[in-house]
């Protein structure tokens, strides 16, 4: 066979409106390249108004900057992706951060920001989308997980990323059986090890390297490209069955 393969029609996105936290940099970056490769209208919403600018205009996408962890900003970014676009019908809901610092000595405040962003964010993202997508008639989100809400990562300490991850795959199932009769499918993507900003600091740590590759199969990390198509999946047509389900993509670390 030669030449290129045609898109199936069924991961077409065109003519579908998404937004994607956390798209500035990263994964979310890819997540935005990949779905506007797809034929959807991409608006990034993200914290960081200097680097998303920059990314949205190198990709021809849309920006809005917003704290996810500020529900009121969280449903304005919404509102105005429905005032430009005329609706919302993929949410990629990405934004994260991570901190590393044994328990033992882990302040309240430390507790709370992580959780903040990575579980709370979520949650006001869901809610925005899903009132939103539930009064159009239908819609897709996708949660970014991680393999740490399913093991606890090794040798760094970081109970409140993971049981924050753990509580993104859950509020994912939960969301999906309130919605599922509705229209709107609510699924996660939970990546292994990936080169983004997010863990350079542990990749310029040679133990932590060291350890990461042992426990990852495939022995390497993955590069942000890898992981969207994943999202492109779960967002599109291809994935119209499944919901509440969490989409592992991780070079095996799981596995063992
Ligand atoms: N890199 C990995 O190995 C890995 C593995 C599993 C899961 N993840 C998850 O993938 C997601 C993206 O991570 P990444 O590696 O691309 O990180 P990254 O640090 O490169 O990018 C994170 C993005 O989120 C934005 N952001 C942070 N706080 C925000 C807030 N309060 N409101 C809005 N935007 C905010 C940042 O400005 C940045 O653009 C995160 O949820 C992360 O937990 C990453």
């Amino acid at each position: 066979m030669t030449g290129t393969t045609p898109t199936l029609p069924v991961f077409s996105l065109a003519g579908r409106t998404a937004i994607v936290t956390g798209g500035a940099q990263g994964i979310g970056e890819a997540i935005v390249a990949a779905l506007r490769d797809s034929g959807a209208r991409v608006f990034i919403c993200d914290i960081n108004p200097d680097v998303g600018k920059a990314t949205a205009e190198r990709l021809g996408v849309d920006f809005i900057a917003a704290d996810v962890t500020d529900s009121a900003a969280v449903e304005a970014a919404f509102d105005h992706v429905v005032a430009t676009a005329g609706r919302i019908d993929i949410a990629v809901n990405n934004a994260g951060i991570v901190h590393n610092h044994p328990s033992e000595s882990l302040t309240d405040h430390d507790w709370r920001k992580v959780l903040a962003v990575n579980l709370d964010g979520v949650f006001h993202c869901c809610r925005a989308a899903g009132s939103r997508m539930l009064a159009q008639g239908g819609g897709s989100i996708v949660n970014t997980g991680s393999m740490s809400g399913h093991i606890s990562n090794f040798p760094q300490p970081q109970a409140a990323y993971n049981a924050a991850k753990a509580g993104v795959i859950h509020l994912t199932k939960s969301l999906a059986g309130e919605w599922a009769g509705r229209g709107v499918r609510v699924n996660s993507v939970s990546p292994g090890y990936v080169g983004t900003e997010l863990t350079q600091r542990g990749m310029d740590n040679e133990e932590w390297r060291r350890a990461w590759l042992a426990g990852t199969p495939m022995k390497r990390v993955a590069t942000p490209a890898e992981i969207a198509p994943a999202v492109v999946f779960l967002a599109s047509d291809a994935a119209s069955f499944c919901t509440g389900t969490d989409l592992v993509v991780d070079g095996g670390y799981t596995i063992w």
